[in-house]
């Protein structure tokens, strides 16, 4: 099973919360920075419909082509190969949004404030970024060796503040299960372990919704 679409399917509720929280909506402008295969790119673009615009941005090259390839019904999404680090837009955003990105970049107070430059006065940067080790098999946390910084969430908050951006709202939240189902078939699919009935507590999520400051 594809680890993207479970990953979506499980980490949607605090998707949804936060998208809720902005009151995103039609011909609002975005950009969606580490897209990956664009889960968070197809939702921002059904949300604002073709009078806005995704830019779907990405390190990888090869993650163009999927997102090219899951928004291939929306025309207002471009996909563009380019780091966060080095994050340069044609125009200011209304959202700057990560998932599941800061945890993999060599400087996440970097990413950050880029995403704030690349966003208008006044409008949102929105970062979902997990507690790893929060996470419980059976009783006994999570860990992700390959990542750079697999506990980023916990910090979220105050590197989103020290980027120069004013938080609105800031929670965690975790998918939790136990026994078949989709957080069985996540844990599955990333550690390649079936957790059969034991207890799963996936990596909290953690959200920090935030403003550019109006100078
Ligand atoms: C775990 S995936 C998350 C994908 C998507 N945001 C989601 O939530 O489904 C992380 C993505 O970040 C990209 N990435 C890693 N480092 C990056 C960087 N410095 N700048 C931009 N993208 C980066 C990877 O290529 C990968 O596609």
């Amino acid at each position: 099973m594809e680890l993207r679409g479970l990953r979506d399917d499980v980490y949607r509720r605090p998707l949804a919360t936060a998208l809720d929280r902005l009151g995103i909506g039609p011909g609002w402008t975005c950009v969606d920075v580490g897209a990956g295969g664009g889960d968070v790119t197809v939702a921002l673009a059904e949300i604002v419909g073709h009078d806005g615009r995704v830019y779907a941005v990405d390190s990888d090259p090869q993650a163009r082509d999927e997102v090219a390839a899951a928004a291939a019904a929306h025309s207002q999404v471009l996909a563009i190969t380019q780091s966060g680090e080095d994050l340069r837009l044609p125009e200011p955003v209304d959202l700057a949004f990560c998932r599941f990105l800061l945890l993999h970049v060599v400087d996440p107070s970097l990413v950050l404030r880029r995403m704030a430059a690349a966003t208008r006065p006044g409008g949102w940067v929105v970062a979902q970024e997990p507690i790893t080790s929060a996470g419980r098999i059976a009783g006994r946390p999570f860990t992700m060796p390959d990542a750079r910084h697999p506990d980023v969430g916990a910090l979220l908050p105050s590197l989103v503040r020290e980027a120069g951006l004013d938080i609105v709202d800031a929670w965690a939240e975790a998918p939790a299960g136990a026994g078949p189902g989709p957080v069985a078939d996540y844990l599955e699919v990333l550690t390649e372990v079936d957790p059969g009935d034991d207890p799963v507590v996936l990596p909290p999520l953690v959200t920090v919704v935030a403003q550019v400051p109006v100078a």
